[in-house]
């Protein structure tokens, strides 16, 4: 574990307005929030906070919230989001000596959003891979990113990073996870997905209107929706398609 809570103070003035008026956000404010796991999962309706908390974090730490490795920002100047302003992260022993200087800090922030303009931009730059990844698709650019950037032990930050990838890919993904957590790295990964979020050992956090909560794989939304689809689309579908007429 590198991170094991983060925390923010805010003005009070300050609290009905966005960021801080997000219930996940807000829970965060009230009460921090503890990480106990190498792996975090972060799953919750469109809207709900995630991508918000993780690019806070990422700032914090010292990855550019658009996305590349610690250490070196893609964009220096950029201002910071609100929250990345003043969230707080609390490093453990081993690692806040460590990493008592941010350049010393490792990671990686894959944000699958802007992930492939970045990587057209950094491919072939020391310190990035060498592959054009420009000449591979969407999927195969970004397991040629994940392959050749996680894997050192640091922090791992990733917003909804299924996105571009096949079912098998996203096996990959898992096993790549899996590692980062065996040889003392930290993964935060924001995600939709129920296949990424059953990685054994992981704790999944779903946000909502409630704030925060731990939920055990089987009985998030998640999981219980796509079970539920999957065994009969038109248990949804029929509701969907009758709206819309
Ligand atoms: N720059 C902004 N200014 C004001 N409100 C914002 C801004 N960015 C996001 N929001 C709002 O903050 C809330 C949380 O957004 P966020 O992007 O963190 O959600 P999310 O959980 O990542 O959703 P998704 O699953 O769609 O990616 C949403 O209500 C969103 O409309
Ligand atoms: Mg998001």
């Amino acid at each position: 574990m590198i991170i094991n809570k983060v925390s923010c103070q805010i003005d009070s003035a300050n609290q009905n307005q966005w960021p801080f008026n997000v219930p996940a956000v807000r829970q965060i404010i009230e009460k921090g929030f503890k990480f106990t796991k190498p792996v975090t999962f972060l799953v919750g309706e469109n809207g709900s906070g995630k991508s918000t908390i993780v690019e806070a974090i990422a700032e914090a730490y010292g990855l550019d919230a658009h996305g590349g490795r610690a250490g070196r920002k893609f964009v220096n100047d950029r201002p910071k989001t609100p929250l990345g302003e003043v969230v707080e992260l609390h490093y453990t022993p081993i690692w806040a000596k460590r990493f008592a200087s941010p350049r010393s800090r490792k990671g990686y922030f894959l944000r699958a959003e802007t992930a492939f303009g970045f990587m057209s931009f950094v491919t072939g730059l020391p310190g990035y891979w060498e592959e054009n990844v420009m000449e591979m698709s969407h999927g195969e650019g970004f397991l040629t990113v994940l392959n050749t950037m996680f894997s050192d032990p640091g922090l791992y930050l990733m917003d909804e990073p299924e996105a571009a990838l096949s079912f098998s890919s996203c096996l990959r993904l898992i096993a790549l996870i899996h590692r980062l957590a065996t040889i003392g790295g930290q993964v935060i990964c924001a995600t939709h997905s129920p296949l990424l979020t059953a990685l054994p050992g992981s704790e999944i956090i779903e946000l909502g209107p409630h704030g925060i909560e731990r939920v055990p794989w089987k009985e998030t939304s998640l999981v219980n929706h796509w079970r539920r689809y999957l065994e009969d689309p038109d248990f949804y579908l029929r509701y969907i398609l009758n709206e819309e007429e």
